[in-house]
């Protein structure tokens, strides 16, 4: 039975950080911003909004655009790294505020958990909703599936450079008009690191950058590797002498702490792909240098990253690299598209992924190209760490799904913060009720209880 994605809902906060300003405050070059990471603004949160009401933002929005009525969904999960509850499950209060809309109790028969591994966990919450469908336990229903955060930092922190915030729900059924995934074919890997983890009752990450970004490019490789594997045996993928498995991967999504790490990530796969095949000769003459190998290449990720030697001529090659022709192609044609909507958002954690693919899904469409029939290929990450690689097709009805994609439209009219506003909104220094914008047709947090018995409930109101 088929499984995959029938339809996207997006629901991005209208606040944003303009990022050349925002770097110009810091004392940062803009360039390093706009040109090194690519960023241009960052969503944030007004005072009146959490990760569980832009999950049911999102989630209203794919239900009202298909019609769907709460019988329709037979299971709802929502996935994210900023939890704001030990034990209540965040898609219990999603289904609280949609019954606010739907009637209550509209939602009894559903079922659904929260899922947590940094920003991996909404593609094992695809996989796991896939495989429920695939099993034929859905008789008939949808899932919801939804991606939901706030990437949070700490003030004058490096990652304070590479912050934002939103949800993406996706429609899952095993007649999807979107995209259908290929099956026996997902991989994954995993190792137990320290490279962002966000202790129990802190707000915002302890993050070792450096060590993060490589940790991300090792292990989506490993996942690479066992999806080939998987590809191959499947036979869904053929390879003749000579060509790489990328080859026949027509578009990629990867995961997008930040723009540009998905030319990053799509550099240092491609690197490992087409090493050992005829084409890299010619590119390490174009590129006119040999590709460095560390002083000790089964060392550990900290003495890659001490290798200071390594690793500045690494990244010369990479740069000169991605200059070449044969790289420009790839990532002209496979990638590009999906990088802009993480330029004009910022970072989502466990829904960057799927901005990508809905902002892929979006540009292509616009440049006039048939989709039908392409294979979309998924890089995963989550610090912690874990990656997943997996991969689908586009179906015959995708254009009725995306001929009406439209970001800035979806976004809506957006609001400039001031610095002063920003840092009194991320210091928590302003009130719920202090809310800089008043959005209609969506949920907004009026409360959080202070009383012992109440500690933490949360209410919510639907601005109809
Ligand atoms: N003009 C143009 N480009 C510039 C520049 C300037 N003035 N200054 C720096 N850059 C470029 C750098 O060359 C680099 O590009 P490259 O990677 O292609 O070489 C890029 O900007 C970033 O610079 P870098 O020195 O690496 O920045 P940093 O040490 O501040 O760290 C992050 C950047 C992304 C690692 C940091 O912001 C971070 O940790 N963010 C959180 C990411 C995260 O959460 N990861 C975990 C989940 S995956």
């Amino acid at each position: 039975m088929a499984a995959g994605i029938d339809d996207i809902g997006i629901y991005i906060p209208r606040l944003y950080i303009d990022a050349a300003d925002f770097a110009k405050a810091r004392g940062v070059d803009p360039a390093k911003l706009v040109k090194g990471l690519g960023i241009s603004q960052m969503a944030m949160v007004d005072t009146n909004q959490d990760p569980a009401c832009l999950a049911a933002n999102a989630c209203l929005r794919v239900m009202k655009k298909n019609n769907l009525s709460p019988d329709d969904i037979g299971r709802l999960y929502v996935s994210t790294e900023s939890a704001f509850d030990e034990s209540k499950a965040m898609n219990s209060y999603v289904i609280g505020m949609l019954e606010q809309v739907y009637g209550s109790d509209s939602f009894e028969h559903c079922g659904g958990v929260e899922t947590k591994f940094a920003c991996v966990s909404g593609s094992y919450a695809l996989y796991d909703n896939a495989n429920w469908i695939r099993a034929g336990e859905a008789e008939g229903k949808n899932a919801l599936v939804v991606v939901s955060d706030i990437a949070k930092y700490d003030l004058g922190s490096s990652g304070e450079l590479t912050q934002g915030a939103g949800a993406i729900a996706m429609l899952l059924n095993d007649n999807p008009r979107l995209l259908s995934f290929d099956s026996k074919v997902t991989a994954t890997s995993i190792k137990d690191e320290y490279d962002f983890y966000r202790p129990f009752g802190k707000e915002t990450p302890i993050v070792h950058g450096q060590y993060s970004n490589l940790l991300y490019l090792i292990q989506v490789k490993t996942a690479l590797m066992a999806y080939k594997k998987k590809a191959l045996a499947q036979g869904i993928i053929k390879l003749k002498e000579g060509e790489s498995i990328l080859d026949y991967i027509d578009y990629i999504c990867m995961h997008l702490p930040y723009s540009n790490m998905g030319k990053k990530a799509l550099a240092y796969l491609v690197r490992h792909e087409w090493r050992g095949l005829p084409r890299w000769k010619k590119i390490i003459e174009k590129i006119g240098m040999e590709e460095p190998v560390p002083k000790d290449p089964r060392g550990t990720i900290e003495s890659v990253l001490g290798d200071t030697e390594f690793m500045s001529k690494d990244h010369e090659f990479t740069k000169l690299f991605t200059k070449t022709e044969e790289f420009q192609d790839v990532y002209e044609s496979k990638i590009a598209s999906s990088l802009i909507g993480s330029t004009m958002i910022g970072n989502l954690y466990t829904a960057s992924l799927y901005l990508g693919f809905r902002s892929s899904l979006e540009f292509e469409f616009q440049k006039g190209i048939d989709l039908e029939g392409k294979r979309y290929g998924f890089g995963s990450y989550g610090s912690g760490s874990s990656a997943m690689v997996f991969s689908g097709i586009i179906q015959p009805g995708y254009k009725e799904v995306i001929k009406d994609m439209n970001l800035e439209t979806e976004i809506g009219p957006r609001k400039k913060l001031s610095l002063e506003e920003y840092e009194e909104i991320h210091e928590n220094k302003r009130s719920r009720t202090d809310n800089i914008l008043d959005g209609k047709e969506e949920f907004v947090l009026v409360d959080i209880k202070t009383i012992p018995e109440q500690r933490g409930e949360r209410r919510y109101h639907f601005n109809g």
